[in-house]
């Protein structure tokens, strides 16, 4: 099978059974090839960093009312955003956030910029976060590989090399994967797949897109992947 045949099974797949999150735009726009606000992208990507999908949600819709673009978030007082951070732990986070807010304010006229070493530069952005925003909000085909992805790519292709040394080719084999068209939605896909069907356990590979590609389950051998490094 081509990779391109492969991200279309996984993409008609997120188009019947991806979640619907308060940061995703909503199924009639994804339809008509809206992309989400890259203000909108990144508050999420640096909140769910660290923390839970279910813990984030409520955070992200009250940070969005109060704050309603970049521009009032930098203009906002750091307190009152510490304050507002309150229970969602790692607050170096919280300090980035308006730190970032500020730099996108002061250097690029309140725009996020679109490049993946332009949005690195930025505070609190490091090379996941850099590769999510440029793919969910700016259409880039880049990788974006979180630890989700990373199960779902060594069993894919049963990438026997232990963790950290697999993350190489694993970047390699999901920059492949990813396709020009909605690389966004392909990125979410990934993590909605991870977060549901390829779990870490006993994985649900008889309901998953990807059946019959994945060389993990062509042997039954799920569970090896990704590889871990003995302790
Ligand atoms: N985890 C990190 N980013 C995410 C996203 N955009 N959707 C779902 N889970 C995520």
């Amino acid at each position: 099978e081509t990779a391109a045949a492969d991200a279309s099974l996984l993409l008609d797949w997120y188009d019947r059974h991806h979640r619907t999150l308060p940061w995703r735009t909503s199924p009639a726009d994804a339809a008509l090839g809206v992309l989400p606000e890259p203000y909108q992208v990144w508050l999420s990507e640096i909140m769910l960093q660290q923390t839970t999908v279910g813990a984030v949600k409520d955070y992200f819709t009250a940070f969005l009312a109060r704050w309603p673009t970049v521009t009032d978030l930098a203009s906002a007082d750091e307190d009152d955003i510490l304050k507002a951070w309150a229970g969602l732990g790692y607050y170096s986070r919280a300090r980035n956030l308006h730190k970032c807010a500020r730099t996108v304010v002061d250097e690029y006229g309140g725009r996020f910029p679109e490049t993946v070493p332009e949005l690195k530069s930025l505070p609190g952005i490091g090379d996941y976060t850099a590769a999510a925003i440029a793919a969910i909000a700016f259409d880039e085909p880049v990788a974006v590989v979180d630890g989700n992805i990373e199960r779902i790519i060594a069993r894919l292709y049963r990438i026997d090399e232990a963790l950290p040394a697999a993350k190489k080719p694993i970047k390699q084999r999901m920059g492949d994967l990813t396709p020009q068209e909605r690389p966004g939605d392909f990125a979410q896909a990934m993590m909605d797949l991870g977060a549901s069907l390829c779990s870490p356990k006993k994985p649900a590979c008889a309901l998953c897109p990807f059946t019959g590609a994945c060389a993990a389950e062509a042997v039954g051998d799920m569970e090896r992947y990704p590889v871990k490094a003995p302790k």
